[in-house]
């Protein structure tokens, strides 16, 4: 029994059509990767779904390799039992096994050098939302779609989970962090990002604002090269955004699950051909601090949707 959330009309008459949206989760295991010691882990992706209402199956997929992660799955049926009677997601069961390949191909362009880059004033400032495609637009705007809110549930039980308090430190990208961060910032969707920077925090956010606008890695590029300078434009398919961090953490196609704001830095670091910080490294701390300032006042989107 694979996790679900299931998007179903409160209510409909006998004999009506109603559709039922199903978000599935699942760990995914090509079948292709081994143990450190060399053994090959095996393929672990869903391979049958079957939706019963009541213990009468209502309908039922065979997938096959090429299906994601967490698949989005959307069917239509006939209300099958009395007045007011609800389709009980615990009985949406889930069998697993066999495949999914990826493949990401990354191309980097070559920017001509930058000047001093100057700061998107806040009346330019888009978030990343803003330049994705209609699909992945709708992905995220519609909760019964989005695939981060199976993080967000995931959240929820773990806030209520008292016996937490005296376990060890939840480690960083971990299913446990990703759920509580992404369940502690959906409280804040929509609200405008607010921060105060003061005495204290000032040293960290010029720190900050010196790692976006310092070149680096063997390509010798800044941040702010592509995201001050070169946003709106395209390199390898993909729309350069403005680095708004309003989504964090965020539902990645390409990652088939949810990640942190850091994953993503990181990926922009080797982009560069840079070395990545460490997860909960300072002078990741210090980019998060200034790149949330940055977008003050932009809304918080969380779980958003990215190719
Ligand atoms: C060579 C160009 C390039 C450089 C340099 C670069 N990025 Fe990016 N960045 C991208 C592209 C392209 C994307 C969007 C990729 C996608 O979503 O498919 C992106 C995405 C992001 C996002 C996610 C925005 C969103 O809406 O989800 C953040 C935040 C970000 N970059 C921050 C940084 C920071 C901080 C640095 C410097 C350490 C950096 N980037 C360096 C090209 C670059």
């Amino acid at each position: 029994m694979a996790r679900a959330v299931v998007t179903l009309p409160a209510q409909a008459r006998r004999g009506e059509i109603i559709e039922i949206k199903t978000l599935a989760a699942h760990p995914m295991e090509t079948g292709f990767r081994r143990t450190q010691l060399g053994e090959l882990i095996p393929r672990d992706i869903i391979r049958r779904f079957v939706c019963t209402y009541n213990g009468a199956e209502v309908f039922r997929v065979d997938l096959h390799p090429a299906v994601a992660a967490n698949p989005l799955i959307a069917f239509t049926t006939e209300r099958l039992c009395r007045d007011r009677d609800r389709l009980d997601p615990r009985r949406v069961s889930i069998c697993t096994r066999p495949c999914l390949v990826l493949a990401a191909a990354c191309v980097f362009l070559d920017l001509r050098a930058a000047g001093a880059a100057a700061e998107i004033p806040p009346a330019e400032r888009r978030s990343g939302y803003e330049f994705m495609g209609r699909e992945t637009r709708a992905m995220q705007d519609d909760d019964a779609t989005n695939p981060g809110l199976l993080w967000v549930l995931d959240g929820e039980i773990n806030a209520c989970r008292t016996g937490r308090q005296k376990a060890a430190p939840l480690a960083f990208e971990s299913r446990d962090l990703l759920a509580l961060t992404a369940y502690v910032a959906r409280q804040s969707r929509g609200l405008p990002i607010d921060i105060a920077i003061d005495e204290p925090t000032r040293p960290f956010l010029q720190a900050g604002r010196e790692t976006f606008y310092r070149r680096q890695g063997q390509l010798n590029l800044a941040c702010a090269q592509c995201h001050d300078d070169h946003w709106g434009a395209k390199l390898a398919g993909s729309p350069i955004t403005q680095a708004h961090p309003t989504g964090y953490p965020l539902y990645r196609l390409e990652w088939q699950g949810l990640g942190s704001l850091e994953r993503r830095l990181r990926s922009c670091l080797a982009g560069m051909r840079a070395e990545p910080y460490a997860y909960g490294a300072p002078e990741f701390v210090d980019l998060e601090l200034y790149l949330m300032w940055r977008a003050r006042g932009m809304k918080i989107e969380t779980p958003a949707v990215r190719p």
